[in-house]
């Protein structure tokens, strides 16, 4: 198949590329570089031995993605691309909302000018907000408590809506819980921008000495160890699930919208975390108890099961290989894919 992917040679979307030129599809890549490095091409092919097609270019650009679409007949579209920071959607409404709903306006706008069937679309956990019980299933309702997860949720309203008035497009949205880890040849992985927010790159940044201790947002939650308890992806059976929900759509034409959470169905915490990435680096991770993070929830982890029914998909990878392959995208590439040691 001809697959669109956009936001392809960020975190998430590269990591899918590989499994989808893996898988023998044939990809075309829309990124526009604003969070991510053109180097993750080369990378690309080092792994598969195939090139993707990349053209640099907003998905927010009617005109130049009509060009995209003029020139390709895409079977699928994987659409990735998007702004992701909590924090800045609050300092930032303004662009989450444009960035995060007019690309995907201008995608289904497309789709239904050139026939293309379905649309995979990135969604998250954050949806949920703070749920009453866990693990959570897809039928829980939107709880949204923050400008980025509100273009989550306005996003997946919009595919409901259109894909009922256009029959012949299909959608699902994946809601993603805490993806981590890298591919284990250690060439792509996370490549954040800054201080990291989430846990699992700030703890690799400690270990190699780039920051001097962890803070762990609050150690009195009610969870087993007191630490904020989440479910844990890693990022090759996140992309994975991408592949099964593209086959899916192929299969079963008649789909209107669907939610499926992608997550293991297993809860850890952040201690659990820092101790399993203690095992696997021989040494300890410096850290100490700090605050509570604003708008932090105390447990979340998901309830599986849909995606193992419908798209029989379910994640592979434990919490040790998580953790090793986050450690060795980190240690092959100490200052992220700009000044990488790997070449
Ligand atoms: P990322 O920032 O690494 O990748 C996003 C890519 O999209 C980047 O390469 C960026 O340059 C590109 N992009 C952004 N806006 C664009 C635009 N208008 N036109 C073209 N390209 C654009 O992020 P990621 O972690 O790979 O996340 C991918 C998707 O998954 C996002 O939609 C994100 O909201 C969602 N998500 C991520 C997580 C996570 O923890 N990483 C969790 C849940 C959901
Ligand atoms: C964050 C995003 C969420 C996104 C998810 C997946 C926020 C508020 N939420 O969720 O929208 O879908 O990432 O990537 O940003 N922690 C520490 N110290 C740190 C960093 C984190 O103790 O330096 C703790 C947090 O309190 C939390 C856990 O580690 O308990 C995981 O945090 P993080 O990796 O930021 O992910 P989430 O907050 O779950």
């Amino acid at each position: 198949m001809q697959i669109l992917v956009t936001g392809g040679t960020g975190y998430i979307g590269s990591h899918t590329v590989v499994e989808l030129l893996n898988h023998g599809d044939d990809v075309v890549i829309v990124d526009n570089l604003s969070n991510s490095h053109p180097i993750v091409l080369e990378r690309i092919e080092i792994i598969t031995d195939k090139r993707p097609d990349f053209i640099k270019a907003d998905v927010c650009n009617f005109e130049k993605m009509n060009e995209v679409f003029s020139k390709y007949q895409f079977d699928s579209i994987i659409h990735f691309a998007g702004s992701k920071a909590v924090g800045e959607s609050v300092e930032k409404p303004l662009l989450y909302y444009r960035n995060n709903i007019e690309s995907t306006w201008v995608l289904v706008e497309l789709m239904e000018k050139y026939n293309v069937p379905s649309i995979i679309f990135s969604s998250s956990a954050t949806v949920y907000g703070q749920p009453d019980i866990n693990p959570i299933t897809e039928d829980f309702s939107y709880q949204c408590t923050n400008p980025y997860g509100r273009t989550k949720m306005i996003n997946e309203l919009f595919l409901k809506d259109t894909t009922v008035a256009y029959p012949n497009i299909s959608a699902i949205s994946l809601r993603y819980f805490n993806p981590i880890g890298a591919h284990e040849s250690g060439l792509i992985g996370e490549d954040p921008q800054g201080i990291p927010n989430n846990l699992m790159p700030y703890i690799t940044q400690v270990a190699i000495g780039k920051l001097e201790k962890l803070s762990i947002f609050g150690d009195d939650y009610d969870t087993h160890d007191g630490t904020g308890v989440r479910d844990y992806i890693h990022v090759v059976d996140l992309a994975k699930g991408h592949v099964a929900a593209v086959n899916y759509l192929q299969e079963h034409k008649d789909t209107s919208f669907l939610a499926v959470n992608l997550g293991t169905g297993i809860g850890y915490s952040v201690l659990d975390i820092v101790h399993a990435f203690e095992k696997i680096i021989g040494r300890e991770i410096p850290y100490q108890i700090t605050d509570r993070r604003l708008g932090d929830i105390a447990t979340c982890y998901a309830n599986p099961k849909k995606a193992k029914e419908l798209l029989n998909w379910e994640a592979k990878f434990d919490l040790e290989k998580m953790c090793e392959d986050s450690w060795r995208w980190q240690i092959k590439n100490p200052k992220g894919y700009v000044r990488s040691n790997v070449f």
